[in-house]
């Protein structure tokens, strides 16, 4: 089968997509900066885009990830569907690392990034409803790959998006989970927020690899985080895989709101 592009955005730890052919490495110029990508196939020759938003060498740290250009590419290339994998420390003593979470909601804690699209001027002031931000026809999906692998995961859960690149502390991290947080990373936001602004379908498999500072005896290392992802990247390469052919399957999304207007 063939079936719609899809494009997969890759974390920490997730810098290749081993059983992707005919791979043509690009760069891809958009209004924001050039792109780095791969386009290839996966199994059954669905159509793909890949990149890391770290940059091929893990050079590129999280409060400076060229969002808007790495968005604005791949939907410059046909995908509009976007599934994009992100290492997460949880809030949660029970969600151990190996977990999954298929975020549905946000809560934005960035600062200084820049954040949309639409800055004004001659398109005049925009805002995007971000109600439910992720798609839920994609997380069923990608819920339902992971209930046939046997893969640990939860099917919501609320992501907190921090500045970076420091880790968080004691006090914010206990602040958080009071505020409902269930898991915290660096890179969601302003990810999910721009692809709702392209009017994409996006979804977020979250990968745990930490308990977030506080919640363990041990303080918190970028190393441990590297770690736990290698271990786990197989993991995250066999849920797309297996969720591949009905994340391009011949559906029309009934949740995700059309990109607004003007946009
Ligand atoms: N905090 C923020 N980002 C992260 C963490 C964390 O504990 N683990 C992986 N990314």
């Amino acid at each position: 089968m063939a079936g719609a592009k899809v494009a997969i955005i890759g974390g920490s730890g997730v810098y290749q997509l081993p059983g992707l052919s005919g791979l043509v490495g690009r760069t891809v110029e958009t209004p924001y900066g050039e792109v780095e990508l791969w386009e290839g196939e996966g199994p059954d020759g669905v159509p793909l885009v890949f990149l890391n938003r770290h940059g091929r060498a893990h050079r590129i740290p999280p409060h400076r990830v060229n969002y808007r250009a790495n968005l604005w590419a791949v939907k410059a290339l046909g995908c509009h569907r976007v599934v994009a994998t992100g290492a997460v420390g949880s809030l949660h003593r029970a969600l151990v690392p190996g977990w999954l979470v298929l975020v549905d909601q946000f809560l934005d804690f960035t600062k200084a990034r820049p954040a949309t699209f639409f800055e004004g001027g001659e398109g005049g002031v925009i805002h995007t409803d971000v109600t439910d931000p992720y798609c839920a026809t994609l997380r069923r999906h990608l819920a339902e790959a992971a209930q046939a692998l046997g893969f640990p995961y939860w099917e919501r859960g609320t992501y907190v998006a921090t500045e970076g690149p420091r880790f968080e502390s004691r006090a914010e991290i206990e602040a958080f989970r009071r505020l409902g947080g269930d898991v915290v990373g660096m890179t969601g936001v302003p990810e999910v927020v721009l692809a709702r602004e392209l009017g994409l379908c996006y979804a977020t498999v979250a990968l745990v690899t930490n308990l977030a500072a506080g919640l363990s005896a041990n303080p918190l290392t970028h190393e441990e985080v590297l770690q736990v992802m290698a271990e786990h990247a197989e993991r995250v390469n066999r849920l797309f895989w297996q969720a591949l052919p009905a994340l391009a399957g011949a559906w029309e999304c009934p949740s995700c709101p059309p990109p607004p207007a003007g946009g």
